[in-house]
């Protein structure tokens, strides 16, 4: 009698099974009216007296041990149960979109037109040093055009600075590599200016190099108007002499935009013209700080701030807007 229970509780402890039926099948088996248990209990009354204490305690830890068994099945069927309950055909929640910042969009869009010629992306450190950012681009120490670009500068070390312009990743590019290149250099800048709605000390900018035999003027000129043709539907171009120390001869460039309404008069001041980036001829002091044979290579450079650009293209009127993070603002360029 007491090995049958010995088998019984070992049986009960290794059976396994995740079927609803086959577990209640498993509480029948033992605990039913004909069940191996109930059965036990019935023979208690057969059972010698000086057993039946210990008979009592087996049959009852057999009891335990069924019971024991079907909580465990139990349990583990109920959390199948949740996953098979639950619709995993159902759509989740709605997960809103972000959009990208003016800025962003912008650039992207003047990089890819410029992509499309053949202008690979450059990139370049916003911390610069002075040869960089100003000595190899024909800016010399006490050079007056250095006025021209108010600078941040690391107090410890005066060579250290925060580029004004991303004029340097041209210098960085060029000592790199060899002609020929084409490359465009978006990026943030930096300068120790007051801030209003038209100025700002952090901004961003874009650089465009071409270097390679017999680049010219015209060729310039053909890829500028190639550019405002894509970015802005307009194609119609002049270009005014300027000065930059970096480029000579040297240009600014307008576009024209028309008097076809209120907004065009006031941008532009009622002229229809509006300026829209800085160019030129790479100097040939520059070639020569990069160690190019100006000699051999020539090439143009130009450019450009994309906060202008976006203010023209989507009418906005006060540069802090795009430093504000106001989702108000940022929310209007969902869709574009
Ligand atoms: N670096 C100039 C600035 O920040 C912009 C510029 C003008 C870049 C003419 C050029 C260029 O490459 O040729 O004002």
């Amino acid at each position: 009698m007491f090995d049958k229970i010995e088998e019984l509780l070992l049986q009960v402890r290794q059976f396994q099974t995740g079927d609803k039926n086959e577990i209640e099948q498993f509480r029948i088996v033992y605990l039913g009216k004909k069940g191996s248990v109930t059965e036990l209990f019935e023979k208690f009354r057969e059972v010698p007296a000086e057993q039946k204490k210990e008979f009592g305690q087996k049959i009852n830890g057999l009891k335990q041990a069924v019971n024991a068994k079907l909580d465990e099945l139990k349990a583990a069927l109920s959390t199948e149960t949740i996953a098979e309950k639950s619709d995993l055909t159902r759509p989740g929640l709605p997960l809103e979109l972000g959009s990208r910042h003016p800025i962003s969009i912008v650039r992207n869009r003047i990089t890819e037109i410029f992509r499309s010629i053949g202008f690979a992306v450059a990139d370049g450190p916003e911390v610069e040093d002075d040869w960089h950012n100003f000595t190899a681009l024909n800016l010399p120490e006490y050079h007056p055009a250095r006025d021209m670009q108010d600078t941040f500068f690391i107090e410890q070390n005066p060579d250290i600075l925060l580029r004004t312009h991303t004029s340097s990743v041209q210098i960085r590019y060029m000592e790199n590599n060899e002609p020929p290149m084409r490359i465009l250099s978006p990026g943030r800048v930096f300068r120790n200016e007051a801030i209003s709605s038209r100025s700002h000390c952090i901004f961003h900018q874009i650089e465009g190099l071409y270097i390679d035999k017999d680049v010219s003027f015209a060729d310039l000129k053909q890829t500028i108007q190639y550019f405002t043709t894509e970015l802005f539907g307009k194609s119609k171009i002049r270009m005014r002499p300027s000065y930059f120390p970096f480029t000579e001869p040297s240009a600014e460039v307008d576009v024209y935009w028309g008097l076809n309404s209120e907004t065009d008069y006031r941008i532009t001041k009622g002229t229809g013209w509006l300026e829209i980036l800085g160019c030129g001829m790479v100097d040939p002091a520059v070639l020569k700080n990069v160690n190019i044979d100006p000699e051999k290579y020539s090439g143009y450079a130009f450019g450009m701030g994309i906060e202008r650009i976006v203010m023209l293209l989507y009418q906005i009127s006060d540069i802090r807007l795009f430093f504000e993070n106001d989702l108000r603002t940022l929310e209007q360029f969902k869709t574009l």
